[in-house]
């Protein structure tokens, strides 16, 4: 008989390449330990390609842990055949699917945990939150947490709270991509050509965001920083307050969260 896979990738679109390829780069598993099981044939010749050493199949295979990364309308569908191949372990990335649901399908046993990473996966730069079922325990979470942070940083939350975190994190890129596209029309207007201005619009959010997270220091305290008494960035954020950004900011992760709830409602 054939070797159990350590880990069956369910669903080898963007997620799932993303979580692939970040396993392989953090050394935590092995090529040959893997296997993705995706049911385009096309994707799949992709996939061969770009992970030679992963087992490529059509099918979920028999594996000790699997993590599903498939659309949410297969999702079901693809938890039977993660029971039918006998995995006792599975973390969801699956928006909008309560672990509830994934457990009805799956039964008494399997522990089932459900992570809402986001795009910047695909870069190895991650925002995860991570929420476990029933039958979840201390030695799966820690297991979840070195698969999802072969991609990124993870947090625990109770599941309740991924609506919140879908406001915050998951629909959290597209708000800086409005900034960057504003802060580059704003150059323009200023005479700066657009090549020019992309270039340093998106540099100075990467300087930004890698100030946040390397040196520490809260948000304010970075602000508060760059803002000295009646000089332009002090007239800069005067704009914006006067703008409503702040409040405008605040809405969206409401807004998000809310239809995140929706959503989740009216699919269970
Ligand atoms: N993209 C993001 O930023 C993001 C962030 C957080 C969470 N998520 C969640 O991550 C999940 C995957 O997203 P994605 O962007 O990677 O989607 P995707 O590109 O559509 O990838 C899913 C792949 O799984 C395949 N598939 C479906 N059912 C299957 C089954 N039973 N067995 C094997 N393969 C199967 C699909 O094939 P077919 O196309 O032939 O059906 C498709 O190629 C989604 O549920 C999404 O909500 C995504």
């Amino acid at each position: 008989m054939a070797e159990q896979a350590r880990l069956c990738v369910v669903g080898g679109g963007r997620m799932g390449h993303a979580l692939v390829g970040g396993l392989l780069r953090s050394g935590w598993i092995g090529a040959s330990e893997i296997t993705i099981a995706e049911k385009h044939p096309e994707r799949r010749k992709e996939l061969e390609q770009n992970f030679p050493s992963v087992g490529i199949t059509g099918e979920v295979v028999p594996a000790v842990s699997a993590v599903l990364a498939v659309k949410p309308a297969d999702a079901t569908a693809a938890a039977a055949a993660i029971k039918e191949a006998g995995i006792g372990r599975l973390i969801s990335i699956v928006a909008g699917v309560r672990i509830a649901e994934l457990e009805a399908v799956l039964g008494e046993g399997v522990a089932v945990l459900r992570a809402m990473p986001n795009m910047p996966a695909v870069v190895g730069a991650a925002a995860s939150a991570l929420a476990g079922g029933r039958s979840a325990g201390e030695e799966d979470f820690a297991w979840a947490e070195a698969v999802l942070s072969s991609f990124g940083v993870v947090a625990r939350v109770p599941e309740d709270l991924l609506d919140a975190v879908t406001g915050l994190s998951g629909s959290g890129p597209a708000y800086v991509f409005v900034l960057a596209e504003a802060m580059v029309e704003g150059a323009v207007a200023q005479g700066l050509d657009r090549e020019v201005a992309r270039l340093l619009a998106n540099q100075t959010l990467l300087g930004a965001a890698r100030l946040l997270t390397e040196l520490g220091e809260p948000a304010e305290d970075l602000r508060a920083a760059v803002t000295s008494p009646g000089g332009t960035t002090a007239a800069g954020i005067r704009a914006l307050e006067r703008n409503g950004f702040r409040s405008a900011v605040i809405e969206a992760v409401c807004a998000a969260a809310e239809r995140a709830r929706e959503l989740g409602a009216r699919s269970s």
